[in-house]
């Protein structure tokens, strides 16, 4: 959460970094600011609301003279939204100013300290603490001052850093949020994230745990946190600039849903050759998976959800027990792991906060750990023993669409790879299963061209107040994601239930009217899907359903239905989360909600 962006250089810095926290802002967006030095003075102007408001304020940047400055992009965690809390935060002589992305865990056991020495504070944020900590330790050494508050501070940052007295120079800092750093023409750039700098650079470093760089406008070093320099690669970003861009799409979402047969075609394509395959980066033998007693997948949020679906797959298709955790639930039961647990992590940015900290203790405790990440090089991806990528490219809306799909289709092609390598799948099963998953991408293609049918379901169901979505095993989890989905751009009530335990208790919730989505694409639970639909139906509910081509039977059962084209029992969920998104996307549109931006959330959640 927060985007951080800082330039030094020839050109004037406002507008620049204007520019890379617009392409930030899907990390939090409830205010946001920039300081730039000028003629021995640092000026800043910060606010409350959108980016714009402080684009308007500033017109573009061009009213702050400077080459050297720093920005922020706020989701609020202390103090509330508004202009005192924003980003950057000064000293008293405002010689010293910091953006700060991440949580100072002992900000108030430092801010007591720092008050006993006389410092007072003007926001109720945990950043302010860092600047008044770097006064106390300045004595002239902007390093050591950086050093040392390192040393004293507990939690995860990732800061940039302008000291008045040395405009020439401009320090970044990173502890367990992501930082780059890189070269433009004629002066060197620092952001939270690659799409702020592509436009300036493709040449990128990624600043690791508890590196410090100096940066000037034509060189950059590297230090430890014992002011040790250190010597770095440079990477290649070979991402499309305009894969970041709105591509005449009136949202990202909608972008990104209609990229997913790519995403989808990006993801199984290198992985599959010659009727087998070969996921060279898992680098493990036949011998190593067979070994494997049992998976562990842990993710938040969507990623959870692709998780859910993947235990059905792998437990059937490789009959290997798999338990699926929610990253903030899984270090505090104690898991039990071991050398032959395999713990998946999957993540779209790498950076969740809770996905990060189970990965690590998956580790400690002597696991092997696999990412499943989209964004390259990212904390995940750099920590995991082994990291199998999602082509998905860069995800820009806050809801997640083109890297769900991505997710799914990594998850299949390793419960594929597991059921084959431990004898579990004959080679005819795979090559029908590997048709059927090069036929996704067109069959998600010709969902996404239905789009306008959904719309029109959408549009009468604006006013809705709870929508339940219900489904059996691999439906289940589907209905998890229709939930979430619906209900982050929305603000509609929803919940996703296994459909068997309505009847446990929340089927008292059904009126007249009620919407329940179901979504039945199980052979062996259609019967019982069908009943639990006549149960919903018969006590008023208005039934969307989503099934496979030829079962008209539900049309009984339903209002209106959504068929999904043939594919194999386990790739389902990859058609049947396309009509559930595109009735998210629409219902949100419809009630005017702020569909890539919804309010309280953000795209990289970096805190625990
Ligand atoms: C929902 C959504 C979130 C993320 C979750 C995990 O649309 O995007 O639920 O899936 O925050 O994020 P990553 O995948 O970045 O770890």
């Amino acid at each position: 959460m927060c985007g951080i962006v800082g330039y030094i250089g020839s050109q004037q810095a406002a507008p620049i970094l204007l520019d890379g926290l617009e392409k930030l802002e899907y990390r939090g967006y409830d205010s946001a600011g920039i300081a730039v030095y000028d003629s021995g003075e640092v000026s800043m102007a910060k606010s409350k609301g959108r980016l714009k408001v402080l684009n308007e304020i500033t017109h573009g940047g061009e009213t702050m003279p400077g080459t050297l400055g720093i920005g922020h992009t706020r989701w609020a965690t202390h103090g509330s939204p508004s202009d005192i809390n924003a980003h950057p935060h000064f000293n008293k002589e405002k010689s010293i100013v910091v953006v700060h992305n991440g949580i100072i865990e002992n900000y108030l056991k430092l801010k007591k300290k720092l008050e006993k020495k006389g410092y007072s504070f003007m926001s109720e944020t945990d950043t302010e603490v860092i600047a008044h900590l770097l006064d106390h330790y300045y004595d002239g050494n902007p390093l050591r001052a950086v050093t040392k508050i390192m040393h004293r501070m507990e939690g995860s940052y990732a800061l940039g850093i302008i000291f008045r007295d040395h405009p020439d120079e401009l320090y970044a800092v990173r502890k367990d949020s992501p930082l780059i750093v890189g070269h433009t023409d004629g002066g060197s750039i620092i952001a939270s994230d690659v799409p702020a700098v592509l436009k300036y650079t493709r040449d990128v470093y990624f600043i690791e745990n508890e590196e410090i760089v100096r940066l000037k406008k034509d060189s950059m070093e590297f230090f430890t946190v014992d002011e040790e320099p250190i010597e770095k690669e440079c990477v290649r970003i070979e991402w499309d600039v305009n894969a970041a861009e709105k591509g005449g799409y009136e949202h990202f979402m909608l972008k990104e849903m209609n990229e997913q047969p790519k995403a989808i075609t990006d993801t199984f394509s290198p992985r599959i050759k010659e009727g087998k395959i070969v996921i060279e980066e898992l680098n493990m033998s036949a011998e190593e998976i067979q070994d494997i007693d049992k998976i562990m997948i842990v993710a938040c949020g969507s990623a959870y959800h692709t998780g859910v679906t993947s235990k059905y797959v792998f437990e059937g298709l490789a009959r290997i027990p798999v338990e699926v955790d929610l990253a903030s639930e899984f270090r505090y039961r104690k898991p039990i792991l071991n050398e032959r647990t395999l713990v998946v992590v999957i993540s779209q940015s790498g950076e969740t906060a809770d996905t990060l900290a189970a990965l690590r203790e998956s580790k400690k405790q002597g696991a092997r750990v696999l990412g499943i990440v989209n964004v390259v090089g990212s904390s995940i991806a750099r920590e995991a023993d082994n990291v199998m990528y999602t082509w998905a490219g860069p995800e820009i809306a806050v809801a997640t669409t083109k890297a769900y799909s991505a997710q799914l289709i990594a998850l299949y092609l390793l419960a594929m790879k597991f059921a084959y390598e431990r004898g579990q799948m004959k080679d005819e099963v795979l090559q029908e299963m590997l048709e059927d998953l090069k036929a996704l991408p067109s069959q998600v293609e010709m969902l996404l061209n239905n789009k306008s049918k959904i719309q029109r379901f959408a549009n009468r169901y604006l006013a809705a107040r709870d929508v339940f979505f219900i489904g059996r095993g691999v439906d289940y989890a589907i209905s998890l994601e229709g939930s979430l989905k619906l209900k982050e751009i929305s603000y509609i009530h929803s919940e996703a239930y296994a459909a068997g335990e309505l009847k446990h208790g929340t089927i008292s919730l059904i009126e007249e009217g009620t919407l329940v989505a179901a979504v039945l694409t199980q052979k062996e639970l259609y019967k019982k899907m069908l009943s639990n639909m006549v149960e919903v139906s018969t006590r008023g509910a208005f039934v969307l359903a989503v099934t496979n081509e030829g079962n008209t039977e539900v049309e009984r059962a339903a209002d209106y239905v959504v068929y999904i084209p043939e594919t194999n029992r386990y790739f389902t969920n990859s058609l049947a989360i396309i009509p559930l998104q595109l009735f998210g996307y629409y219902i949100a549109v419809g009630r005017g909600c702020d569909v890539d931006k919804p309010r309280n959330l953000a795209k990289s959640v970096t805190v625990e």
